[in-house]
């Protein structure tokens, strides 16, 4: 299982890749202007920071809608290394985009996925990655961990290879969940990631030992 930092906060990357667990980084436009990175020279510089620091794979998204601006984006953002993988949208332009990246050997992500129907059109266009968005599916009172075990069951009865990126995760527990219903890879703030470490018997413990070996000493 992999795991990416969903932010393009340079600090919390690098803090993410120094714990040596850090597959890779997704970005979106809201992630970007979070941060105050704005017009393309600015944005496209920001991506090669990272793709600096993190050699994993770097979801950077396009922001044209149509086919002929998605695949210009697409060249530009994958001339920038070798690890940028583009994100494209879930529309019909993008799906056509994803099929020519994917004969062209450039890696996608299918972004803004809420249907298993909608996962199905990425793999058949051979998208890298799908990304269902489970937090923004649990938002409106539905179930975003049954869409991770819908989509895992039909690749795996279908044979796709596109891996299925559990996105818009915002707690530990849904890092553990989508582990168990069959993500291939989680994308997280890096609070969710900090968040498996703790354990109130770990540190229970730890107090413990630490005082045991000076009372021995
Ligand atoms: O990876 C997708 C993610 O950035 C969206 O998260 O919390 O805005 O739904 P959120």
């Amino acid at each position: 299982m992999k795991f990416f930092i969903d932010t393009a906060n340079l600090d919390q990357i690098k803090e993410a890749h120094d714990l040596g667990i850090l597959d890779g980084v997704t970005t979106n436009p809201s992630l970007m202007a979070k941060e105050g990175i704005t017009g393309k020279g600015n944005i496209m510089k920001h991506y090669k920071a990272i793709c600096d620091v993190v050699p994993g794979d770097v979801s950077a998204e396009v922001i044209s809608t149509d086919y002929k601006g998605m695949m210009k984006e697409a060249g530009e953002l994958a001339d920038i290394a070798p690890n940028i993988v583009v994100k494209i949208p879930m529309i019909k332009d993008g799906i056509k985009a994803i099929s020519s990246l994917t004969e062209n050997g450039i890696a996608t992500n299918c972004t803004l996925v809420f249907s298993a129907g909608q996962a199905i059109l990425a793999a058949k266009a051979g998208a890298t990655y799908v990304s269902p968005f489970i937090g923004r599916i649990d938002d409106i009172n539905w179930d975003g961990l049954q869409l991770i075990n819908q989509i895992a069951e039909i690749y795996a009865i279908q044979g796709f290879d596109t891996e299925i990126l559990a996105a818009s995760i915002r707690s530990s527990l849904a890092i553990v969940e989508s582990a168990e219903a069959g993500a291939d890879v989680v994308t997280c703030p890096l609070s969710s990631i900090l968040g498996l470490l703790k354990h109130p018997l770990t540190d229970i413990g730890l107090e413990q030992f630490l005082a045991d070996h000076k009372k021995g000493n």
